[in-house]
């Protein structure tokens, strides 16, 4: 689809109508809305979160989403997983796997989800669920929702067209879409499949890092984001809702779709933003920044400068530095470390770690080039070298991610990750 609009700006005070007239003037819930539309308020954040902090929308709609009758626990089984996970698997070592195969049956983007992790606990707020998604069919008369946490979706194959209360968006690799929590979307597949990566975040909303000594520009500049405008549709035919609410799925039915929002404003809404855009900083003299340097969006913890979750992205960039191992070095980290590759190759690794595919490091674990990259590093003639055709990326959290059970026994659980780092010589003193 195109000619879809978006407006600009990260976390701004977007209105939008789509019909001429629909945005009430000076109020956001006059005596009569224009049309009869009904006015509804959507929260992201305490009523009482300090300004700097607090998100919330109002929408102006056909019906108030109020009118639904209950939700029914939804008896498919689903390979969706919610922190605290009971059947959760913790285990220490590092993990890697091959990307998910297609499934043969038609299935769309809520039932093509498989969890690989979470973290915290969703019932206070806090961590993440950590899911890819392989999907063959189009959610039409279907709309989900996720109580639990907004959602962080990096396709990695096909484009996904996002229709949500707020706008359309179209999300194609490389760019990213947010999903603030609570917000009915679906997704069709504008390539007749798709596959990605979610970040389902329980925790305080994603945000732009502060930038401290690298001043007012540079990473993700906020110019670049962009929030669907108001968009509807006025069909009153059965549709599904299907939430995820304290980790289970339920469903109810309206008889009229819930994408019937003619006008809002407001700081919660969908955005998207192009990962090509990221403005990427590095080391012009020796040595490299840690790899914080490429954060694109921080979800922060209780604790200052400490992250819930960090979206990391490791683009195509010029390396220069002098006397430098140029790839990133072994390291333990206090953070774990979830990656995703979208395509090309990552420069720590020289196979393995395919497109699509993932790896765990958690907390402590020992990590960094393979031999091969190792090898290759430490001979390298130290000209200038870009870095092209890549995009891999990191969920980086402060609590350690504990796998699921279906994620350890997936075909394509590498039994031989190890082996990665195998092979290396004892250095030799004099
Ligand atoms: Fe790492």
């Amino acid at each position: 689809m195109s000619g879809l609009s978006y407006l600009t700006g990260f976390g701004n005070e977007f209105a939008s109508e789509a019909v001429p007239g629909a945005l009430p003037v000076g109020r956001n819930s006059p005596q009569q809305a224009p049309f009869g539309l009904y006015a509804e308020q959507l929260s992201g954040t305490a009523f009482t979160a300090p300004r700097s902090e607090n998100r919330r929308s109002w929408l102006y709609r056909l019906r108030p989403t109020a009118t639904h009758r209950p939700f029914e626990p939804l008896k498919e089984t689903s390979r969706l997983a919610t922190a605290p996970d009971p059947r959760a698997e913790l285990t220490p070592n590092r993990l890697r796997w091959d990307p998910l195969p297609y499934p043969k049956e038609a299935t769309d983007f809520v039932d093509g989800l498989t969890s690989y992790a979470t973290n915290g606990d969703a019932h206070t707020g806090v961590g993440t669920g950590i899911h890819l998604f392989c999907a063959t069919a189009d959610m039409d008369r279907k709309a989900f929702f996720n109580a639990d946490g907004e959602m962080l979706i990096v396709p990695q194959h096909g484009m996904l067209q996002v229709d949500t209360e707020f706008g359309r968006m179209e999300l194609p690799p490389l760019h990213v879409g947010v999903i603030p929590r609570g917000v009915r979307f679906r997704i069709r597949l504008q390539d007749g499949k798709a596959r990605g990566y979610v970040c389902e975040n329980y925790g305080l909303p994603f945000r732009l890092p502060d930038l401290g000594p690298i001043g007012a520009n540079g990473l993700a500049n906020p110019r670049d984001f962009e929030t669907p405008a108001a968009w509807f549709e006025d069909r009153d035919e059965p549709f599904e809702i299907v939430q995820k609410f304290q980790g289970a799925l339920w469903r109810s039915e309206l008889d009229h779709s819930p994408f019937d929002v003619a006008a809002w404003h407001g700081n919660l809404a969908p955005y998207r933003y192009d990962l090509s855009r990221f403005n990427t900083i590095g080391t012009v003299s020796f040595d490299h920044p840690d790899p914080s340097i490429f954060t694109v969006l921080t979800s922060p913890s209780a604790v200052a400068g400490t992250a819930n979750c960090d979206f990391v992205i490791f683009p195509p960039r010029w390396m220069v530095a002098e006397d430098t191992f140029r790839p990133p070095w072994f390291h333990r980290n206090v953070m774990s470390e979830f990656m995703g590759l979208i395509h090309g190759a990552y420069d720590a690794k020289e196979g393995g770690f395919a497109p699509g595919g993932a790896s765990l490091h958690n907390q402590m674990s020992g990590h960094g080039p393979d031999r091969a990259s190792y090898d290759k590093a430490v001979v390298a003639a130290l000209e200038p070298v870009k870095i092209e055709d890549t995009m891999a990326f990191m969920f980086e959290s402060n609590l350690v991610f504990r796998t699921t059970a279906e994620a350890l026994r997936l075909p394509g659980c590498q039994p031989d990750y190890d082996e990665a780092w195998a092979g290396f010589e004892k250095a030799k003193l004099p």
